[in-house]
This record gives structure tokens, C-alpha cells and sequence, in this order.
């Protein structure tokens, strides 16, 4: 079977050509960063109207790489939320049309169940059950995976995102957009025992995470500092420090709780090398199997979403309806 993936749900038009779950054809992402640079954050408007000019482009193009045509695919997987709602009308009302006029089944896909499932698209796949960290800007958490359709909240974030408390301090110490690549190339200068920032473990127990304490620290530290290069490495390190002990905590009590020996990782942040390279040095002390996506699948993608659109359409059977519409917050979490 021939996948269309589509991915409208933020700031990046994407689309995919995946066949059945096993070989990708094709897969490009129209990334908006410099539109919104300046703001130094999304501007829900602006992204909407860039989705609208690039959406027929990337689609065309992602077929023309992939060396099929329209009439070649048989499924059309598009992002149904959660996200910008403007952003994610989009991709869905184009998946529809598309549908319509082609007489192609189309099915709404969670972005979270695409985050999930990204590790799927590299050669080495893991097991099921699974338990899956998955951090990006709109999301912080902790997962059971039982098989590709079965997914069960453990915890998450009862504030900011990792991403977004990236993003954030990024913006502050004006290091440039989007914050997370930034503060982890500053911090790769900076000596991360300078500051104690806070960890927030919340209950004992609890798989749920909490930054905007840490973000708070942080930004007062900053304010408070000389503001050199230096002092902003130290800062970068130090707050990512922080960030990476409570991810890598937190997954490793799911691993326990569950006696589940396999982790994967997701979204933006595992795009993060501090952070998959802790998660990987735990791992491997304590005999867990750690399963993280190329770099190109951890922030968002077509790929992901026409994979988990494949798994949703083989267990449903059936093309949605029309009458489906996007929404901001996950059913999933
Ligand atoms: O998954 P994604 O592309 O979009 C969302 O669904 O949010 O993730 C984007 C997030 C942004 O917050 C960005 O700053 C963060 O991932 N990110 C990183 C890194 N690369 C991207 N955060 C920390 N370190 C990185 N290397």
C-alpha cells in the first residue's frame, strides 16, 4: 500500500510517500523558521497562511521524489491535532479535498501517536511493550506502548513543555529560534555544575513533570548575571542539566514501574545529544534496551504521520469521514 503522510500541525509543512510500514520513497519538511525568528516564537496567523502557500507544492513534490503519481496512493494520512488549530485545517481540509476529488481513503492521525511511532522509520525498531519519553514543544511525556495502535498515558508535563522551556530561555538570552538547538550548542561550552537550578520530582512516584519553576530560576539567574558568553554557557548547561536529570528519572521509574526493559525516545528535544547520550550511558548500566529516532524523524515530519495512518487504517479498516474535524488537544494526552 501507498502512504501520503501530511504533517500541518505547528510550524512545518511536511508530507511523506511511505509503502505499507517498511520502505520510505520520499519525505521533505518546508520548515517556517525564519518566518517566525524575529518573533522569537510561532505567530499562529503568519503560520496558517505559509501552511496554505506550501501545503500543493510539498504534496506534488514529496510524489514527484518518491517517482509515483496521485493515482498511485492508496491511503492519505493526515494530522488531526493535536496543535495550531489554523495550522492543522490546513493539512486536514487538503487531505479531505484531496480525498474527495480522488476517490482516495483518507484517515486523521494523532501527532502524538506519530512521535510515538517515529522509531519505526530507522532500521533498528523495538519490541513491544514499550515505554516512550516523548519531549517536544508542545509536549512532555511518558507513555506505554503495547503494539502500533495501543498507546497509554503514564504522565505529563502540568506546565511548560521541555521544548518550550527551551525555547523560552532561548528567547530571553536572545540566542536565536527555534530555542533548543541553540541552548544545546551553548551549553556544550558551559560547565553545567556552576548552577543548582531546581528539579521538579513532583509526588513520589508520579511520572508527571513540571519546567516552569525551573524556567522561573533560570530566568532570574540570567537577569541577575553579567550576561557574558561565558555566563550564558554556564546557564545553557546548567539549565539542560536540570531538564535531562528529571526526563531521564522519570523514565527510567516508568521502565521500573511497568518492569518494561525497553525505552524509546520522541519529538524535538530527543533531537537533543546531551539527552540521548545520558539516556543511552543509564541504559546500558542498567541493562534496559534504549530505541532513539534519526535525527530527521524526531522533529516533526510526513513520515511518522503516514506510518501511524497505515497502522490506524489496517486495525479500523475503514477511511474516515468527512464530517471529522482537527482538534488542539490530544484524546491520547
Ligand atoms: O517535535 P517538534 O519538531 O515540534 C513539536 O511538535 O513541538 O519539536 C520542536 C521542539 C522545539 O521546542 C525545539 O527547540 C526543540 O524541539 N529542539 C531541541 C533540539 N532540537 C529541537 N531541544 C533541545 N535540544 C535540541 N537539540
Amino acid at each position: 500500500m501507498l502512504i501520503l503522510g501530511i504533517e500541518s500541525s505547528c510550524d512545518d509543512t511536511a508530507a511523506a510517500i511511505l509503502q505499507t510500514d517498511q520502505c520510505l520513497l520520499s519525505s521533505l519538511v518546508s520548515s517556517q523558521d525564519t518566518l517566525h525568528q524575529k518573533f522569537g516564537g510561532v505567530v499562529p496567523e503568519l503560520a496558517s497562511r505559509k501552511h496554505i502557500e506550501t501545503i500543493t507544492s510539498i504534496c506534488k513534490e514529496a510524489l514527484h521524489q518518491a517517482q509515483v503519481s496521485l493515482d498511485d496512493i492508496e491511503l492519505i494520512a493526515v494530522t488531526q491535532g493535536p496543535g495550531l488549530i489554523g495550522s492543522l485545517l490546513v493539512g486536514f481540509s487538503y487531505a479531505k479535498a484531496l480525498s474527495y476529488a480522488s476517490n482516495i481513503p483518507f484517515i486523521g492521525v494523532d501527532h502524538m501517536a506519530g512521535h510515538l511511532l517515529s522509531v519505526f522509520l530507522s532500521e533498528h525498531k523495538p519490541p513491544f511493550p514499550f515505554i516512550a519519553l516523548i519531549v517536544s514543544g508542545g509536549t512532555t511525556s511518558l507513555f506505554r506502548c503495547d503494539s502500533y495502535t495501543s498507546f497509554s498515558l503514564l504522565g505529563r508535563t502540568r506546565d511548560d513543555a521541555a521544548g518550550e522551556a527551551f525555547d523560552k530561555i532561548a528567547k530571553l538570552m536572545d540566542l536565536g529560534y527555534p530555542g533548543g538547538p541553540h541552548v544545546y550548542k551553548a551549553a556544550a561550552n558551559g560547565d553545567s555544575s556552576k548552577y543548582r537550578f531546581p528539579r521538579s520530582w513532583l509526588e513520589e512516584d508520579s511520572l508527571d513533570f513540571s519546567f516552569s519553576g525551573l524556567k522561573t530560576a533560570v530566568m532570574q539567574c540570567y537577569n541577575s548575571s553579567d550576561r557574558s558568553i561565558p555566563t550564558i554557557n554556564d546557564i545553557c548547561a546548567s539549565f539542560q542539566e536540570s531538564v535531562i536529570d528529571v526526563l531521564v528519572g522519570k523514565t527510567l521509574l516508568a521502565a521500573k514501574q511497568h518492569s518494561i526493559p525497553t525505552i524509546v525516545l520522541g519529538g524535538g528535544v530527543s533531537a537533543n545529544g546531551a539527552l540521548r547520550q545520558r539516556m543511552e550511558d543509564v541504559c546500558v548500566e542498567r541493562s534496559l534496551s534504549l530505541y532513539a529516532p534519526e535525527l530527521s524523524f524526531c522533529t516533526d515530519n510526513g513520515a511518522m504521520i503516514a506510518f501511524a495512518g497505515y497502522h490506524k487504517f489496517l486495525k479500523s479498516g475503514a477511511g474516515m469521514s468527512y464530517d471529522e474535524d482537527v482538534y488542539s488537544r490530544s484524546p491520547l494526552g
